[in-house]
C-alpha cells in the first residue's frame, strides 16, 4: 500500500524494488503525486456540474485538512459560503515551517498548477474571484517560477475574467512572508497578509466567516487545495482507494533523519510507522518525531501505530533518531525553537516556554535535579492549557512525550543520578 516518491541528491546504493526514476525523483506507486496532470483539466471537469454538485464531491471524498489538524474540508468551504457577506476569500497557507516538513515545497515546485486549480475550484465553489498564496519566506526563491506559473495560465484562459468562458471569475496574487514560525498560524497569517505583525486572533470567529479584510475565508494548506483539484478531476470514489474510512486517501510526509533513503513519501493513510521505517532503510531507531515538535515523540513501542487522524496525526514531518543521537539535547533544541518563535502575545507561552528553555538546558548540562524534572512538568502542563493558540498549546509536547516515553534518559542525566522520592511523573502530567 506504500506509495512513495523520493527526492534526493545523495546516491542511494539500493532503491526498494519496482521504484522508478522520474527526473529528479524516485517513484513508487502513488495517488496525488504520480498521477500526470494536465493543467485545466479539473476546472474543464466542472463543466456540467454546478457549485452544490461540485461541493458534494469534495465533501463526499471525506478530504481533511493536510496540514495537520483535519478538519473536513467540505464543511469548511460550506460554513465559507453560508456566511453572509459579498466578498470571500480563498488563502493557500503555503508557510511551511514546521521544522522537518518540506513536502509543501515539491507541490510548489513540481505541482504548481494542481494547488492553483484547487484554489480556483474553491473560489468558485464558495464565491470568491480573489486568491491568495502565502509562501513561506525561506521559499522565496520559488517565487519567479510561481508567477511565471499564475501568468501561463492567465494567459491559457486559467486564471482572470471569465475561465474557459464559463463566467468565472478568479485571480491569485502572492504575498511572501518574513521567516515568522507563528504566521503559519492561519489567523496569524492573515494578520500579516493585512500587514500588521503575525499575532493570533481570538477564535472564534474563525477565518471561514471573519478572515482576511474581516471577510469570509477559507485558508487550506497546500497539499490539501492540489488533493481538492485531483477529487473534482478523479471523482471521489479515486481518493477512497487510498486510507482508512476516517482518514481517507493518501499523505505526503517529510522523511529525514537516520535512514538510508530521505525524501518525500506519498503514503496511504493506514500505513504504520514500521512500514515507513522498512520503506526508508531505517534499521536503527530509538525514536521518530511525527509531526515535527509539535507532533509527537514516539518509540518502538508505538511503531506498530498508523499514520492517521484517528491514530497519529501528521502535517507531514516524519524524523528518525538512531541510538548514537542525544534524544534529550534533541527536545532540548526543539524547546529552544519554541521558545524563540513564541510571539510573546500571552503570558503562558511567552514565559513558559522561556522557563521550559531553561529548565532543558540546566537537565541537558546536567546541573539539573528532580525537583527540575517536576518543575519541567508542571510548566509543560500549564503552557499547554493556558496558551493562546496552537504555538503555545504544543510547544511542550518534545518535553511531555519525553518525560512520558523515555524517563530513562532524564533520570539518567540528573545531578544525582536518581529521581528523588516525592518526584511523580503522573501526578506531574495529570
Ligand atoms: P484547529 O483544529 O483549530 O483548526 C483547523 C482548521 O479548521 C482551521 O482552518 C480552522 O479555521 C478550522 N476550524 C476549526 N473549527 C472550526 C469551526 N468550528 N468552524 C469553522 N472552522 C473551524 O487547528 P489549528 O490551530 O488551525 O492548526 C493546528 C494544526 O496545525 C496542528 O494539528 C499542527 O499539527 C499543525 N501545524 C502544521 C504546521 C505546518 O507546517 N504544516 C506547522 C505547525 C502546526
Ligand atoms: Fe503568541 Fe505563544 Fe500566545 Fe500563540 S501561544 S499567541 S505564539 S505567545
Amino acid at each position: 500500500q506504500m506509495a512513495a516518491l523520493i527526492e534526493s541528491d545523495t546516491p542511494v546504493a539500493s532503491w526498494p524494488e519496482n521504484w522508478f526514476r522520474v527526473g529528479n525523483h524516485i517513484r513508487k506507486e502513488g495517488l496525488l503525486l504520480s498521477e500526470s496532470f494536465e493543467p485545466g483539466s479539473a476546472l474543464k471537469s466542472m463543466r456540467g456540474r454546478n457549485r452544490d454538485q461540485l461541493l458534494e464531491a469534495i465533501t463526499a471524498s471525506g478530504l481533511k485538512g493536510r496540514g495537520g489538524a483535519g478538519f473536513s474540508t467540505g464543511m469548511k468551504w460550506q460554513f465559507c459560503r453560508d456566511a453572509e457577506s459579498t466578498t470571500r476569500y480563498v488563502v493557500c497557507n503555503a508557510d511551511e515551517g514546521e521544522p522537518g516538513t518540506f513536502k509543501d515545497r515539491i507541490l510548489l515546485n513540481s505541482h504548481a498548477d494542481e494547488v492553483f486549480e484547487g484554489m480556483t475550484i474553491c473560489g468558485h465553489i464558495i464565491g470568491a474571484t480573489q486568491g491568495y498564496l502565502y509562501l513561506r519566506g525561506e521559499y522565496r526563491y520559488l517565487l519567479d517560477a510561481l508567477n511565471t506559473t499564475l501568468q501561463r495560465r492567465r494567459d491559457a484562459g486559467l486564471l482572470g475574467a471569465n475561465i474557459l468562458g464559463e463566467g468565472i471569475d478568479f485571480d491569485i496574487a502572492i504575498v511572501v512572508g518574513a521567516g515568522a514560525y507563528i504566521c503559519g498560524e492561519e489567523s496569524a497569517l492573515i494578520e500579516s497578509m493585512e500587514q500588521k505583525p503575525g499575532i493570533p486572533r481570538i477564535r472564534p470567529p474563525f477565518p471561514v466567516t471573519c478572515g482576511f479584510r474581516n471577510q469570509p475565508t477559507v485558508v487550506n494548506n497546500v497539499e490539501t487545495l492540489a488533493a481538492a483539484a485531483n477529487i473534482i478531476l478523479r471523482g471521489h470514489e479515486w481518493f477512497e482507494t487510498r486510507g482508512t474510512w476516517q482518514s481517507r486517501g493518501s499523505k505526503l510526509l517529510s522523511v529525514s533523519g537516520d535512514c538510508a533513503r530521505p525524501g518525500i513519501y506519498e503514503v496511504a493513510f493506514g500505513v504504520t510507522i514500521e512500514d515507513i521505517l522498512h520503506d526508508c532503510g531505517a534499521t536503527d531507531v530509538q525514536a521518530v518525531q511525527v509531526g515535527g515538535p509539535s507532533g509527537s515523540l514516539v518509540g518502538p513501542d508505538k511503531f506498530s501505530h498508523c499514520i492517521a487522524f484517528e491514530d497519529i496525526a501528521t502535517g507531514g514531518s516524519f524524523m528518525i533518531f538512531n541510538h548514537t543521537r542525544d534524544l534529550l539535547d534533541i527536545i532540548g533544541k526543539f524547546t529552544r525553537f519554541f521558545a524563540h518563535e513564541s510571539c510573546g502575545f500571552c503570558t503562558p507561552c511567552r514565559v513558559g516556554t522561556t522557563l521550559l528553555n531553561n529548565g532543558m538546558q540546566k537537565i541537558c548540562s546536567g546541573h539539573g535535579t528532580a525537583h527540575d524534572v517536576d518543575e519541567l512538568a508542571r510548566t509543560a502542563a500549564l503552557v499547554s492549557r493556558r496558551s493562546h493558540c496552537g504555538l503555545g498549546i504544543t510547544a511542550a509536547n518534545p518535553i511531555r512525550d519525553g518525560l512520558k516515553h523515555f524517563p530513562q534518559l532524564f533520570e539518567a542525566r540528573l545531578l544525582h543520578q536518581e529521581m528523588e522520592p516525592e518526584f511523580n511523573l503522573d501526578a506531574s502530567l495529570a
